[in-house]
């Protein structure tokens, strides 16, 4: 809804690692069980802006708002009550390699939850039948294939029904039929529990299918920031070459 305030607002975002500029002043707005995906190219800081909405990177300047709330000390209870909301699937995936799949997405539970050890097994349960994964309860990452793993860690970053979804190249190293699936969990998410998914993601096809507003990163700055059909419509500059598949200077 239009006069809802943004789940997250980023405003005059600077980030910087050494003297180096990655993010020079960018602006953004997501709203409520909106599918955002940001675009741009490798290295343009699609991962750095993801990092700096979820506290991991502390910015140069500017502002982040997360559910209103400006994150700026992790280790208060505020801070890491807004957290808990966030439910963050890396680009890497991240399992730990020595425990099962059931104990990876058990972790967040046992974190930030003090239920029985019998209800913890129910949602780990309940979570990996959601992502498809019913079979994989007992098994190690290692024992799985790349979409399994992909599915597993999203399982974990689902654990805490998180309102908000961060996604970093969901389906990067996937098959077509299985990266489809991916974007179709994440729709079903979205329509069944409302929750706002941000997914950085090179995929036409996955584009095409889940995107309802697009971000385009270019130089440090937002160069676009709208909805998909929009994007599509631009015929020249670095958004209209991206989904030309084109080189940009
Ligand atoms: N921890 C870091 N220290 C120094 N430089 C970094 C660090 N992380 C990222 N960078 C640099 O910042 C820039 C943006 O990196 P980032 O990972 O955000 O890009 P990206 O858009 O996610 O790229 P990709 O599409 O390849 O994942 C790159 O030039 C990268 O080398
Ligand atoms: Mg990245």
């Amino acid at each position: 809804m239009a006069d809802q305030p943004p789940v997250v607002s980023v405003e005059r975002l600077i980030v910087r690692y050494g003297d180096k500029t990655v993010l020079d002043g960018v602006n953004a707005a997501f709203c409520a069980s909106e599918i955002r995906v940001i675009l741009g190219g490798s290295g343009c800081g699609k991962t750095t802006l993801l990092r700096s909405i979820v506290g991991l990177i502390k910015p140069y300047s500017g502002r982040v708002r997360v559910f209103g709330r400006q994150l700026d000390d992790m280790e208060s209870d505020a801070d890491s009550a807004v957290l808990r909301r966030i439910g963050v699937l890396f680009q890497n995936g991240a399992l730990l390699g020595s425990l099962t799949v059931a104990q990876n997405v058990a972790l967040p539970l046992e974190l930030h939850t003090d239920g029985p050890q019998k209800v913890v097994d129910e949602r780990v349960r309940y979570k990996l039948a959601q992502v498809e994964l019913p079979h994989a309860y007992g098994l190690f990452p290692g024992e799985l294939s790349g979409g399994m793993r992909k599915r597993a860690a999203l399982a974990r970053a689902l654990a805490l029904d998180p309102p908000l979804l961060f996604c970093d190249e969901p389906s990067a190293g996937l098959d077509p039929v299985t990266s489809a699936g991916l974007d179709t969990l994440l729709l079903r998410l979205r329509e069944t529990l409302g929750i706002t998914v941000v997914v950085v993601t090179h995929e036409l096809f996955s584009i095409e299918k889940i995107a309802d507003k697009i971000l385009f990163l270019h130089k440090g700055k937002a160069l676009f920031d709208g909805p998909y059909s929009e994007a599509r419509g631009i015929g020249e500059g670095p958004v209209a070459d991206f989904f030309l598949r084109k080189e940009t200077d």
